[in-house]
């Protein structure tokens, strides 16, 4: 495979994964902003949770599992929080609406909570935290996943990998944001490891007795991933839990059904949305120029030796949109390829047409 044939416009691309949605029975508003979250995910880099995930999402729909025409809802609301049921609806539109909530909910009360229950695989949680960075917010963005995760002393997965981003308007319109998972690792690296028939480091999976192992081939068959920096992941995986499916009266933990298996049961996700109106609290122009002081310490620390540059969050994934941005064109991974050309067929779409 060459260069030149990974490579695509973000319009055929977003475009792409539109026509998929229509065919699959969203409305056309609905694909927009889904295709919206998961061509910037792509165009940030981080593609293991962009456009790949399509294929996935709207098998959950073929398998009923979660519901295409499903039109997400507040159920219960004060001033400055929300519940929605998102009736199984694509997760991308549950997410963005919820999101849209607590931004605008800020706006009057200066702080805000959503929590989505209902829900399926909401992609890369650092997506709705920019959100309200765009806004000139703060913004916090949670879900949780099914268990494959185990917390110290457990022999088996009983949380998810729940990922947690948030994001703050920085200086010069770059904001920061981290986006992470809360398991010391993604479960793609222990397969590619497998796959390379490579060891991993000790602290990435237990095996069946709970012990630390470097074998990643029995895995998922056999043992859980660990959480990152053992007990303090562990607890802020449980955090998200409580600010996720506990509250929201969806599944929590072991209940969670995992959305890529065959499974019967509908997906049952939730996730968990926080925007703070920051000029509530400081003129706005004032916390930027702050942050700009703040992260101008950070990237202007002495650097270690053999380091050329200090990141900060964000910046890596910020690096690569201005790239694409500047291109017009993104250069997609050949699993992420296969993955919309498994779609193309999925739908009877020309795949081709995509990198013409
Ligand atoms: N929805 C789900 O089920 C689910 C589950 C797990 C993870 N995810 C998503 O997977 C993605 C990847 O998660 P991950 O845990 O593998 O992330 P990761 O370990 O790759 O870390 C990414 C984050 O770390 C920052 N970062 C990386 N290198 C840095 C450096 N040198 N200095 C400063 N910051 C740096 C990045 O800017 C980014 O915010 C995320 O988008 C996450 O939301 C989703």
């Amino acid at each position: 495979m060459t260069a030149a044939n990974n490579t695509v416009s973000i319009e055929k691309l977003n475009n792409f994964c539109i026509e998929a949605m229509l065919k699959a029975g969203m409305s056309q508003e609905n694909a927009q902003i889904t295709a919206k979250v998961l061509v910037a995910t792509d165009t940030w880099g981080t593609f293991t949770h962009g456009t790949k995930q399509l294929k996935k999402l709207l098998k959950n729909f073929r398998d009923g599992r979660m519901d295409p025409k499903a039109v997400p809802e507040i159920t219960k609301q004060g001033q400055s929080w929300a519940l929605y049921d998102g009736k199984r609806a694509m997760p991308m539109v549950s997410s963005v609406k919820a999101m849209e909530t607590a931004i605008s909910k800020a706006k009057a009360t200066g702080i805000a909570y959503t929590v989505v229950k209902n829900s399926g695989h909401y992609g890369a949680a650092g997506y709705y935290a920019h959100m309200a960075a765009e806004a000139d917010m703060f913004g916090l963005s949670m879900t949780n996943v099914d268990p494959c995760m185990a917390v110290p002393g457990a022999k088996e997965a009983v949380l998810g990998t729940n990922p947690i981003a948030y994001a703050a308007p920085g200086g010069k319109e770059k904001p920061v944001m981290l986006d992470i998972a809360t398991s010391v690792v993604a479960a793609s690296k222990i397969f590619k490891a497998a796959d390379l028939k490579q060891p991993i480091p000790n602290n990435w999976l237990i095996d069946k007795d709970g012990l630390p192992t470097t074998d990643p081939t029995g895995y998922p068959a056999v043992g859980a991933i660990m959480p990152m920096a053992a007990h303090k992941g562990y607890g802020i995986a449980l955090m998200i839990e409580i600010l996720t499916g506990v509250i929201s009266g969806s599944a929590f933990a072991k209940d969670v059904p995992c959305w890529v298996l065959e499974q019967p049961e509908p997906v049952d996700q939730s996730h968990t949305f926080i925007a703070i109106d920051i000029n509530a609290i400081m003129p706005i122009d004032q916390f930027k120029q702050r942050m700009e002081t703040l992260t101008g310490m950070i990237k202007e620390t002495p650097k270690a030796e053999g380091t050329n540059e200090i990141f900060l969050p964000g910046e890596i994934e910020y690096n690569h949109k201005q790239k694409v941005l500047q291109n017009n064109q993104i250069t997609l991974p050949k699993d992420v390829m296969d993955s919309l050309k498994g779609l193309a067929e999925d739908y009877g779409l020309e795949s081709q047409t995509l990198f013409s």
